[in-house]
């Protein structure tokens, strides 16, 4: 996968899969996958810190993690979110900041909104960085949607979240991540740009998908919102293993001889 390859998989109506990843040790098994694209998301700041939301996430912490995730995932196309307000406090930060995910391994960047920030987009996308860009419920802006709300439902809403596609799209994005929105409001952005779109929580009828790893492998059994699907039950898998063990080493059963020196 690469850059071009988003364009192409729209045209031919093939649809394309991202993960979340944080770490080298899951990068090195979605490595061996076949998902098409790692997300080094923000959302790191609540998954692997517990933070409550993804307003912790930094510069420095974010680039910590692309480079974990680029050492155990050699072959994937990385993608490495730019954090709170990193393009909201002129050029020169947004730019280091860019330059320290892009030096850390990502592929390209994620930015959050449109509205105040299209020209810094573009200067981005001109200065050789692939941009992805990220509408519908943008976490970073939690406070001002007074919570994690699904977005565009009203007419008003929905045609501000269509405008502003199609804004990200002329500042030079590459493809749109849709969060959180009515599955027709997804149907109709995807349909109006020539950009993919990739959803979580916004339909079928996006041209790709994106869930947090941790959440679809079920490690946070009673995290369940509509759009999730559990495609493992992690934390029971991880919680009967260590119980496993721990039995194991209470009883005496581990190590037996052939887990032993001569
Ligand atoms: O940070 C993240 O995990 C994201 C996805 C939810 C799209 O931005």
């Amino acid at each position: 996968m690469n850059i071009l390859d988003f364009a192409k998989r729209k045209c031919a109506g093939e649809n394309i899969s991202m993960v979340t990843c944080y770490d080298f040790w899951s990068a090195r098994i979605l490595n061996q996958t076949d998902i098409d694209t790692l997300l080094v998301g923000d959302s790191l700041a609540m998954v692997m810190h517990g933070y409550d939301s993804t307003v912790h996430a930094t510069v420095d912490m974010m680039a910590t993690h692309v480079a974990a995730v680029r050492r155990g995932a050699p072959d994937k196309f990385v993608v490495g979110d730019m954090p709170f307000l990193s393009v909201r406090k002129g050029l020169g930060p947004a730019m280091d900041a860019v330059m320290a995910l892009m030096q850390a391994g990502s592929n390209c960047v994620k930015i959050e909104g449109a509205d105040g920030q299209l020209d810094v987009m573009a200067h981005i996308v001109e200065s050789g960085v692939p941009v992805m860009g990220h509408l519908g419920l943008t976490p970073q802006s939690v406070e001002a949607f007074g919570g994690h709300k699904v977005q565009g439902r009203n007419e008003g809403d929905a045609a501000q979240i269509l405008q502003a596609a199609k804004a990200v799209q002329e500042a030079g994005c590459f493809a749109l991540v849709l969060e959180c929105v009515p599955a027709e409001l997804g149907r109709m952005v995807t349909e109006q740009l020539d950009i993919p779109t990739i959803g979580i929580g916004a339909g079928a009828s996006t041209n790709g998908q994106v869930l947090v790893l941790h959440d679809m492998l079920g490690m946070d059994a009673g995290f369940k919102p509509k759009f999730l699907r559990h495609y493992a039950a992690g934390e029971r898998t991880v919680a009967d293993a260590v119980n496993h063990y721990h039995a194991d080493v209470v009883n005496g059963a581990f190590p037996s001889a052939a887990e032993m020196y001569a």
